[in-house]
């Protein structure tokens, strides 16, 4: 792993803090205690969204292919009723059978991987059928000037965000495969610069 990753990691809880506390933690909070069953998340990191996992997630896979984000990780599992996996594994290739999950979870992740729409794919192999996709992902802005702006300054969002994208339009892109969008919320995530803030919170259904 690249040094810019390793500090990346190092800084990732830091720097969120402020944006958990104003809101991004009660989105957080709300979309995951829906889940219930067994459970993948993507793209993990450093495991932010743990302790908002209620009693009906009876097993949690949680993927995460940085070294350091997955180091931070397995450092804070701690024991619990439920059955918690660290896999070392990227999006786009998921070491899991077919229609093996009830629910999948993308934080903030969908903006960084290298190919979303394999991603996406892969996401849809592993639920079951009826299985459901829920998201928090800051996206490609409704408003053109502002997703202009996002265009323009996009190489640098991906240089100082470790290779995360600001102007992804996410949601047309899970609608584009496979997915039924059955709710979405568009809201703001606060103390960032513009071009991060427009966010959407949803559900999707495996169609
Ligand atoms: C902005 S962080 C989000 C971490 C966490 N999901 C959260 O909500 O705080 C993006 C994460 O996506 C991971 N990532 C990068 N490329 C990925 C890929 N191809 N597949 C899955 N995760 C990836 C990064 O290592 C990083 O941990």
């Amino acid at each position: 792993m690249s040094l810019s990753g390793r500090i990346f990691a190092a800084m990732y809880d830091p720097m969120l803090a402020a944006i958990e506390k104003a809101g991004l933690g009660a989105h957080r909070r709300t979309l995951l205690g829906t889940a219930a069953g067994r459970v993948i998340e993507i793209g993990a990191g450093t495991g932010a969204n743990l302790p908002f996992y209620g009693d009906a997630v009876s097993d949690l896979v949680m993927c995460e292919p940085a070294e350091p984000m997955a180091r931070r990780l397995a450092r804070k599992l701690v024991p619990s009723g439920r059955h918690i996996s660290v896999v070392r594994a990227p999006a786009e290739s998921l070491p899991f059978e077919n229609a093996s999950f009830d629910v999948a979870i993308s934080t903030l992740v969908l903006c960084t991987v290298g190919d979303p729409q394999r991603a996406l794919a892969e996401l849809r192999r592993v639920l079951k059928p009826g299985g459901r996709l829920l998201f928090v992902e800051h996206v490609r802005a409704e408003e053109p000037r502002l997703a202009r702006w996002q265009d323009r300054l996009n190489f640098l969002q991906k240089r100082i965000g470790q290779g995360c994208n600001c102007n992804r339009d996410t949601v047309a892109s899970i609608a584009a495969s496979g997915f039924t969008v059955t709710n979405i919320a568009r809201d703001r995530l606060n103390k960032v610069p513009p071009i991060i803030r427009p966010l959407v919170v949803g559900a999707a259904m495996r169609s």
